[in-house]
């Protein structure tokens, strides 16, 4: 195989710039791994004139990256556009239509039409190649597809999302609001002006669905992510936290359960001497249990310009020396359908902080209710004693079945002396 493979980019981003980069500045590595060169051939983006710190000289700009897609001189089509649906979609299935290879770090895409595309890709005969859609710099799908091909993987779960980690990690650490440290993190640039697709916990249920299917041999199946962000979390409930031997994480987890396959993104309660616990900032991590390896942990960056284009490049690599594996380790075709399991019927612990007047009795009514629903508690913090002032009572909950545990919070909202809705954070038990 001496060819040189040719490579046209939609899209010059932050990602699309830097697997630019990284292609120019690595070529005799990359030719001496892939035993042939690689070389860009054409690029798209909507502004030709923009500097994008890497030289375009020689190359075909197109301004209709669909266009490029079906049209010009290559074997690959690289597309780092971003979005779920319009122009990314676009130029994927062009490409597959005109029998090139994909590659794309579109999580968005991937996550609403993952099957889909595996399936056109696959009945075309090319590759849909996707490592830097899920953590970034971490070869999480090389690692599932092949090093964890003998294993029939029972849970995955992970920090999916750097800039939820690092407002999590600055609260802890600076004993700062939610709010604030979003400002500042704004600031900094680790979070987008508008931060919902990240805060929100959709950014984290992209890769959450990806990785599942990965996992457990089903079709993608986003809309039935649980996603819950961290806006609610507060520095009391940190604070608790910590108190009780924990620490507060936005997890993305997905797993085989006797109700079906459980998908969720939410704020957790990880114990802090879990290796997940410690992983802090913008990095991210993902962990794969199954039979044979109990439990494998990938950490590191989930995005960035030379995160991401590592794992762009590494795709590349696979499709240079000619490596065919199916999307989804299976063949779409024989993809199962998804079966989500219901979250009322997930079975855990649970958090619960209430926000009550200190006043006899209150806590025996909670008790009760407790008792009522046949819930046990694990354990009660309460601090300060101001008559008839509002002090925060924090109790943990052993485990038992969500819809229990909302009727339980919904009978303590209702008790007299009880200020505001409960907050109630999931414990995870890792
Ligand atoms: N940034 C990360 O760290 C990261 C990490 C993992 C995955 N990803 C994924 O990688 C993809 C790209 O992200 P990014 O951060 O590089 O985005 P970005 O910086 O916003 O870049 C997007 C690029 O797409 C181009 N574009 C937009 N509309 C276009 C159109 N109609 N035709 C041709 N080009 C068009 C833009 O052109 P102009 O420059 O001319 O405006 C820009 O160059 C997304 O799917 C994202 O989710 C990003």
């Amino acid at each position: 195989m001496s060819q040189t493979l040719k490579i046209a980019v939609a899209g010059l981003g932050t990602v699309g710039a830097g697997t630019l980069k990284l292609l120019n500045a690595e070529s005799a590595l990359l030719k001496a791994r892939c035993g042939r060169s690689v070389q860009v051939t054409a690029v798209s983006a909507r502004d030709k004139s923009k500097d994008r710190g890497v030289s375009l000289d020689g190359l075909e700009f197109y301004d209709d990256a669909v266009e490029m897609a079906s049209k010009a001189d290559c074997d690959v089509v690289v597309e780092l556009i971003g979005g779920s649906d319009g122009i990314a979609k676009q130029v994927v299935e062009a490409a597959i239509a005109a029998g090139r290879h994909v590659v794309t770090a579109n999580k968005a895409l991937l996550a609403v039409h993952g099957s889909g595309l595996a399936r056109q890709a696959e009945e075309a005969g090319v590759t849909l190649a996707y490592e830097a859609a899920v953590a970034g710099g971490i070869p999480i799908i090389k690692a599932m597809r092949e090093g964890l091909a003998g294993n029939s993987v029972t849970r995955i779960y992970g920090i999916l999302n750097g800039t939820c980690n690092y407002i999590l990690t600055r609260m802890r650490e600076e004993g700062l609001e939610f709010t604030d440290v979003l400002e500042d993190a704004q600031s900094l640039g680790y979070a987008e002006v508008d931060p919902s697709t990240d805060i929100d916990g959709v950014d984290a249920a992209h890769k959450l669905a990806i990785l599942a299917s990965l996992a457990f041999g089903r079709e993608v199946d986003f809309d039935s992510v649980h996603v819950e962000g961290i806006s609610r979390i507060s520095q009391m409930d940190i604070q608790f936290a910590e108190e009780l031997g924990f620490r507060i994480k936005l997890l993305g987890i997905a797993a085989i359960t006797d109700h079906g396959v459980e998908q969720r993104v939410h704020p957790c309660l990880v114990p802090a001497d879990v290796p997940i616990a410690g992983v802090e900032d913008v990095f991210n991590a993902v962990v794969a249990e199954s039979e044979y390896i109990d439990s494998l942990m990938l950490e590191g960056r989930g995005a960035g310009e030379g995160p991401t284009a590592s794992a762009v490049v590494a795709d590349i690599v696979d499709i240079a020396r000619g490596l065919k594996i199916p999307t989804f380790a299976i063949p779409a075709v024989d993809l199962k359908s998804p079966e989500p399991a219901p979250m009322d019927r997930h079975y855990g612990a649970y958090y619960i902080r209430l926000m009550v007047i200190d006043r006899p009795g209150i806590f025996a009514d909670v008790a009760a209710i407790l008792r009522d629903h046949e819930v046990s508690m694990e354990s009660v913090l309460q601090y300060g004693r101001s008559p008839d002032e509002v002090v925060p009572v924090v109790m943990t909950i052993h485990e038992t079945e969500e819809a229990r545990t909302v009727r339980v919070i919904e009978a303590i909202a209702k008790v007299d002396g009880i200020v505001e809705p409960p907050v109630m954070i999931r414990i995870e038990n890792l």
